[in-house]
């Protein structure tokens, strides 16, 4: 059963809460402008907030990095990122040679100081050119070591210390444990004012993401069912077909756990689980995130070895086509102990949430990628239908698809047409695509923009960090107390080690798996 889009979808949209404001002048630096992250999402993110018009003609990217760039050899080496990444199609020409000729480069020592004095007068000299105080918007897009680095140079050229237009943009991970992620936390905090730190997650630049908010919190009828009265419990699947992509001297060090749960997953769980904020105030939203993840029950040693599972895929037949095993993909050790795959089951110790499980995974190599949370509903008290051949009702699921598929479905059972009473299980579906179209979108447009003008509602407090952190800590240390002895556990193209279904099975329930 399909929910059916209006004529002109327009004549339904109401005006947007929040609605944002334009960005006035701007300097965006990207530190490890010349590397990967800039070509894929930063820039092809900026270059649709140009072609959209959301950019004035006083704005400026400096791309800072080590590799002997010129301007010529960095635009082109951008263009092509816009072209594969941005989801605008060709790159017109005059759009581009506008847009290009904001871009600059600069040629860095990120460990000389002589880097950041020269960063620093070229930017007093735009405040000239323009006639203008720009915001400055610093993007660490480079290796996390140099999230400790940078923060302090910047200060010590005095370029944190405006603080109405100097703000610094972080990439997750931070930190890879709590105690590491504090360490950071106070570095940056010995630069920069929290109002000037912006920690971004991408998973909070998907509009599905966002929109979880909005289903809950815009609609009245979904609220008084939201609690433990009504929902049986909760799954969050994060499943990827990749594998680890030529990253794996990163990944081969963090792992599933580190590299997805204290960070996207946590924010799906926290909008998921949270209480109504007072008002769509960046710290009134934050306030409620950071609370429901410090409600999380904290895991014992005992909860880790029967409540979560990892597992590391070997080879297998992801898309029809033969993959190898994790051990075997390049910068992975051979004999490399390092999940990539995680599943948990949580509780959440309030008066909303107590006794509903929250049950966890991610994984790559699954079958399909696919991004979900599924609020499964209590059975019906009882079967009704007695004397009939209907003997087993199936619970009603409500799932949030995030990704690729972005749309909500609602599962209900329904008379199968005929003289026998039967019951059959339909959808009821929303696309989000059918109603608004596509929108090309690399997850970045709306927080760049959203830094740009200050808004921080979208992005990580410290304290959301470092409570994301708590609740995994635990099973970092036993993790590595206990090493896995039966890598690899689960092949290339399946939904994970069998232990991942009997952590839901041993509970009567199983996981909602979506092929496509
Ligand atoms: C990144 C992780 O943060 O998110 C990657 O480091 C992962 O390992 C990626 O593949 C997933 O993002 P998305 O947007 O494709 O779901």
């Amino acid at each position: 059963m399909k929910a059916r889009a209006p004529a002109t979808a327009s004549s339904k949209i109401d005006t947007p809460v929040n609605m944002p404001t334009a960005p006035g002048p701007v300097i965006f630096v990207i530190f490890g402008g010349g590397g990967d992250l800039a070509w894929r999402k930063l820039v092809p993110s900026l270059y649709y907030l140009h072609v959209n018009r959301s950019l004035l003609q006083q704005f400026a990217i400096i791309g800072v990095d080590r590799a002997p760039f010129s301007d010529v050899t960095l635009r082109k080496r951008l263009m092509d990122g816009v072209r594969q990444f941005s989801g605008l199609g060709a790159v017109k020409p005059k759009e581009w040679k506008a847009f290009a000729g904001r871009i600059s480069y600069q040629r860095a020592d990120f460990g000389s100081i002589a880097t950041y004095r020269m960063l620093a007068r070229r930017l007093k000299a735009l405040d000239r050119a323009w006639n203008a105080k720009p915001t400055w918007v610093f993007h660490l897009a480079t290796p996390p070591t140099l999230v400790g680095v940078i923060p302090k140079f910047l200060a010590a050229v005095g370029l944190a210390r405006e603080r109405q237009r100097a703000r610094i943009v972080v990439e997750k991970p931070i930190g890879s444990d709590l105690e590491s992620a504090r360490r950071l936390n106070t570095t940056l905090t010995e630069s920069f004012h929290e109002p000037q730190i912006f920690r971004i997650d991408h998973y909070l630049g998907k509009e599905t993401v966002q929109n979880i908010m909005a289903f809950r919190f815009a609609n009245g009828i979904f609220e008084p069912i939201w609690n433990r009265r009504y929902i049986d419990h909760v799954q969050i699947s994060v499943a990827e077909t990749v594998g680890v992509e030529g990253r794996g001297s990163y990944f081969d060090h963090a792992g599933s756990l580190r590299d997805m749960v204290p960070n996207h997953i946590m924010q799906l769980i926290s909008l998921t689980a949270m209480e109504p904020p007072i008002s769509f105030d960046a710290n009134a939203v934050r306030d409620e995130q950071a609370k429901i993840l410090h409600a999380i029950q904290p895991i014992s040693d005992e909860d880790v070895l029967s409540r979560s599972v990892r597992g590391q895929y070997g080879e297998g037949i992801e898309g029809g086509q033969r993959v190898p095993a994790y051990r075997t993909e390049s910068d992975v050790a051979p004999d490399s102990r390092t999940e990539t795959f995680v599943a948990m089951k949580l509780l959440i110790d309030n008066w909303r949430w107590a006794g509903v499980p929250f049950y966890l995974r991610t994984g790559k190599r699954m079958p399909a990628r696919n991004t979900h949370i599924v609020i499964q509903f209590r059975q019906a008290p009882f079967v009704l239908f007695r004397d009939t051949s209907v003997e087993h009702l199936m619970p009603n699921q409500l799932v949030l698809h995030i990704q690729p598929e972005e749309g909500i479905s609602l599962q209900f059972a329904a008379k199968v047409p005929g003289p026998v009473m039967r019951l059959g299980s339909v959808d009821m579906n929303f696309e989000y695509q059918q109603y608004f179209g596509k929108q090309p979108s690399t997850g970045y447009e709306r927080l760049l923009h959203d830094c740009m003008i200050g808004d921080q509602t979208l992005f990580q407090r410290a304290d959301m960090v470092e409570v994301g952190w708590n609740v995994v800590n635990p099973m970092l240390d036993l993790w590595k107390a206990l090493p896995p002895r039966n890598f690899p556990n689960y092949a290339s193209g399946t939904w994970g080690p069998k232990e991942a279904d009997e952590l839901l099975e041993r509970d009567g329930r199983s996981w909602r798996n979506f092929e496509k």
